[in-house]
């Protein structure tokens, strides 16, 4: 085991969060004390369930691990201030990620130099898994319980019944 550093932010709008996330979170515990997810509250994307309805998620699947799930509007470097960290954990999955993050990162890095974004390969289990993948297979009635924890699955059959 690697000595970890004490704390780095995952940021997402995780409607809903998925195996895929989960597994960036549990090895993002790997290289750091804690994480903290942090759930955008974007109104700009069009999302099914409230933040309060993703932070609740999270914040039942991570239960057992050194995780703090909080929601964030505006700006990610303010919400990092605010948490006093300086690192943000993002995961790449194709290589159709990489602009978009290397943009969010640049970004980021212009408006707070001191920021350092760290990516983490998506396991490749996980490399086709999106959110509206599994809404999509959801609404359709299809199997997603390799997708997604149980209680995500629970809380997607109820948005859609
Ligand atoms: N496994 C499975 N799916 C993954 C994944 C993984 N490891 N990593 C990403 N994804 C999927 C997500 O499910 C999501 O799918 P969807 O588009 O179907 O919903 C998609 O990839 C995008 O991922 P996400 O992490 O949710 O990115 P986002 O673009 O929604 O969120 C923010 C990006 C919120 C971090 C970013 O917009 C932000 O920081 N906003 C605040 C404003 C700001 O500071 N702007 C300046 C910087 S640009």
């Amino acid at each position: 085991m690697v000595n970890r550093a004490e704390l780095a932010i995952y940021p997402g709008t995780f409607d809903p969060i998925t195996n895929g996330h989960l597994d960036i979170i549990k090895r993002g515990l790997k290289l750091f004390k804690r994480v903290i997810v942090a759930v955008s509250d974007n109104k700009n994307k069009n999302v099914l369930f409230s933040v309060d309805e993703r932070v609740k998620m999270i914040r039942e699947v991570c239960k057992d691990m050194d995780v703090e799930v909080d929601s964030f509007d505006g700006l990610l470097v303010d919400f990092l201030k605010k948490k006093k960290c300086n690192i943000v954990i993002r995961a790449l999955r194709a290589v159709s990620d990489f602009e978009y993050e290397f943009q969010m990162a640049v970004v980021n890095k212009d408006l707070d130099p001191e920021l350092e974004t760290i990516f983490l390969m998506t396991n490749k289990e996980y490399f086709y898994l999106s959110s509206s993948v599994v809404k999509e297979i959801s609404l359709a009635k299809g199997k997603v319980s390799n997708l997604v924890p149980g209680i995500v699955e629970k809380e997607l059959m109820k948005k859609y019944d």
